[in-house]
């Protein structure tokens, strides 16, 4: 536990460059691994969970080089990994170990993967069920969950790590997935690889697409329409050589609403993903009466250092200006595009004119912690009105904004996102802002306090 205050802040004019997406760079590493030959990434972040990713293919034989801000992958093919000698730890990284599933299910040995304290309470049957349907053999820790406040007490069964997995010989399914989830998506596409004949993915809503649009770099044989995706496990992946990674949105956003709600400021985040999958909480913001400009690089000429490299991901710079935000409305459908972006958002709307309303919003509350609970009972702290409402099976977070905050006493839980959104609520308050942990900060973005003290040394100890 590192404990930091924030002092609310007047006057902001910055440029930020953002390491490499967190998201893209777990699949940079996995395609990487499982495609002969080298492969070099290039913006690589430096946040605790990627590192949780490439430990973990280290332990399953591959031999990766880690530099500053690259690192290179040696791979032997999709079937050069090796059984570890020991359990991989996935640490909190529920991306490192939902898509670990997906090869894993597809490789001739058995490896257990264990958790930390948060992820070992995630729930894990939205990727273990379809990964059996397609027949790989799982063992879990199962736990029968009472439906609180149902008369029948009808009890449920989830899962949870540790994970036994013992893959190899699967078959293509077609699968619905019952969750808006791009970890379990991307799981069943990993294990799509290895599958006989055709995997056909359907989801709910639309979630992030990188998974996709990294197999067609790497050359799988995957098709993709709107929800839909389809991947056939006959071909061999090819390695593009050279990856950079855009920077990340989830962390941007962080410093978008600082702006955002900072009248004069001036802040331009460089080289950042503009891919529109995530990018629902710069529309939300612009909806809400921000002012934002988005210049898109051309990523097909893009270089780095001499030489050039595929970039894939739309990327580009994200120009915002100091205005004052007003409430709106959150459709469900909008949710995935957003959903790490959600708590940021929420500190938006507490100091935005009017009621915003996130509609169908549950999801939050089985990330790193209870994502609901977290920033309900902090932002209540800093004298923000909001509650939950229930509208059948969905939980919609109804937020009536606020002229001011005030500092509080804010506890973490553990969780980065809680952790970055409310130092951002403290340098839009009155007064001091006590955050009991900045490590948990390490988990996605450890440069986050060093940038927000360049910001204005005075309003960070
Ligand atoms: C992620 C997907 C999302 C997101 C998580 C990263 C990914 O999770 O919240 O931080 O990289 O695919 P879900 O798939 O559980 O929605």
């Amino acid at each position: 536990m590192s404990p930091f205050v924030v002092k609310g802040i007047a006057r902001l004019r910055a440029r930020v460059s953002l390491p490499g997406d967190k998201s893209i760079s777990h699949r940079a590493v996995i395609l990487a691994a499982l495609s002969k030959g080298k492969t070099q990434i290039l913006n690589f972040p430096g946040n605790q969970d990627c590192s949780y990713t490439l430990r973990a293919f280290r332990q399953l034989g591959l031999k990766i080089r880690r530099g500053r801000a690259a690192v290179v992958v040696y791979s032997r093919g999709p079937f050069g990994l090796q059984r570890p000698q020991r359990p991989i730890f996935t640490g909190d990284s529920g991306t490192t170990l939902r898509l670990l599933l997906g090869v894993l299910a597809g490789q001739n040995f058995s490896v257990r993967l264990t958790a930390g304290r948060s992820l070992s309470r995630r729930p894990m049957l939205r990727v273990t069920a379809p990964l059996r349907k397609m027949g790989a053999a799982i063992k879990s820790q199962v736990t029968l969950r009472l439906r609180s406040g149902q008369a029948s007490h009808k009890s449920q069964v989830e899962e949870y790590p540790p994970i036994l997995i013992k893959g190899g010989n699967l078959r293509g399914i077609t699968y619905r997935i019952p969750v808006a989830s791009a970890q379990v998506k991307s799981a069943l596409l990993l294990a799509g690889l290895f599958a006989r004949g055709e995997t056909k993915i359907i989801e709910p809503l639309k979630t992030r697409d990188h998974t996709e649009r990294m197999l067609k770099v790497f050359a799988a044989d995957i098709h993709c329409k709107n929800n839909f995706s389809a991947i056939r496990g006959d071909k061999e992946l090819t390695t593009p050589g050279k990856i950079f990674l855009p920077g990340d949105i989830s962390s941007a956003v962080f410093f978008i609403v600082l702006a955002a709600l900072i009248k004069g400021a001036r802040l331009t985040v460089k080289k950042v993903s503009l891919n529109p999958t995530r990018l629902g909480a710069v529309r939300v913001l612009k909806r809400m009466g921000a002012k934002i400009k988005v210049t898109s690089h051309p990523s097909a000429s893009l270089r780095a250092g001499k030489s050039q490299v595929t970039s894939f991901e739309p990327m580009g710079d994200i120009i915002v200006k100091g205005s004052s935000l007003k409430g709106t409305v959150v459709k469900k459908q909008e949710i995935p595009s957003l959903i790490d972006e959600l708590p940021a958002l929420m500190v938006a709307a507490s100091l935005a004119r009017g009621k915003t309303i996130f509609q169908g919003a549950g999801e939050l509350r089985v990330k790193e912690t209870d994502r609901i609970k977290s920033m309900q009972e902090n932002l209540a702290k800093m004298g923000a009105k909001i509650k939950v409402a229930r509208s059948g099976k969905a939980e919609n977070i109804v937020i009536e904004g606020v002229e001011k905050l005030r500092g509080a006493k804010i506890k973490s839980f553990g969780d980065h996102r809680t952790a970055m959104s409310m130092a951002v609520a403290g340098l839009l308050a009155g007064g001091k802002t006590r955050i009991d942990d900045g490590s948990c900060i390490n988990k996605s973005f450890p440069g986050f306090l060093s940038i927000l003290r360049s910001l204005r040394e005075k309003s960070y100890h």
